[in-house]
């Protein structure tokens, strides 16, 4: 029986983080370069993101290249770029019949005039799309967005805009990228690590963290309904005592 049968759709997530781990170990394992591991993770997002949207979740955040991927050699960095622009246009017209809108997250002006682009036409072409929310973190780094968010309200500060005192949670969030998007109720990392690797550090603050040994090649979306039955079977305490959950119920 599929796990899907067994979720309380009314306690879905409703977005999901996922560290998407091993494509580089998978394609070792057999015997291929690791641009090949990139290849078939694209498997998995179709998969994954198709499963989330039959639950109801309502957005799925992809770490697909980081900050510190710019240092990996030239020549997977390029194909990792090939790649996105060539998913991202061959994926736009499943994106708009599942009605799936795509939105993206970091240093966007970093990435090659061709992704870019593409990026941004499948951004507008899917705008209106009102079911899941596919968020792609792109040349990201949370150190980098809080630097940032930092920089902006230091300029606020300076042109007398906002004083140092009224500094609030709500101003920092107003400079982040996410700031139009839920903080992750729940975070996936495949490939057996546990670390965060400066993955929205701030918006996971309250997150259950829910790692697999399985290589992000793997990764399909029964394994996402077995991470959502994990979660939903998690007490959220948020600071709180057990009672004091249960008096409020
Ligand atoms: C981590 O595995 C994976 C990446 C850095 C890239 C992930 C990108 C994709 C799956 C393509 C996504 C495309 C779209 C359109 C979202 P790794 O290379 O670090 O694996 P390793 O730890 O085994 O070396």
């Amino acid at each position: 029986m599929s796990h899907k049968n067994s979720i309380d759709l009314q306690k879905v997530p409703q977005h999901i983080a996922i560290i998407m781990d091993g494509n580089g170990r998978w394609a070792k394992q057999q015997g291929e370069s690791r641009i090949y591991g990139h290849y078939e993770g694209v498997n998995s997002v179709r998969d994954v993101v198709e499963g989330a949207g039959e639950v109801g979740v309502k957005y799925i955040t992809l770490y697909a290249f980081s900050t510190e991927n710019w240092n990996r050699p030239k020549e997977e960095v390029d194909a990792l770029m090939e790649l996105l622009v060539s998913t991202i246009s061959a994926e736009t017209p499943q994106l708009n019949k599942k009605n799936v809108r795509l939105q993206a997250i970091g240093n966007l002006d970093s990435l090659p005039p061709a992704c870019l682009q593409e990026l941004n036409e499948s951004i507008d072409l899917t705008s209106k799309n009102t079911g899941l929310t596919l968020v792609l973190a792109l040349s990201y780094s949370s150190k980098w967005e809080l630097l940032s968010a930092v920089k902006q309200i230091a300029v606020d500060v300076k042109k007398g805009i906002l004083s140092p005192d009224a500094i609030s949670e709500e101003h920092i969030k107003k400079y982040l990228c996410t700031k139009q998007i839920p903080d992750p109720e729940l975070m996936i990392r495949t490939s057996g690590e546990h670390r965060i690797s400066n993955f929205l550090l701030w918006q996971l603050a309250y997150a259950e963290f829910y790692f697999t040994e399985k290589l992000w090649p793997d990764f399909r979306k029964e394994d996402l309904y077995e991470a959502i039955l994990n979660y939903q079977n998690r007490e959220r305490r948020f600071g709180k005592t057990s009672e004091q959950l249960t008096q409020t119920k």
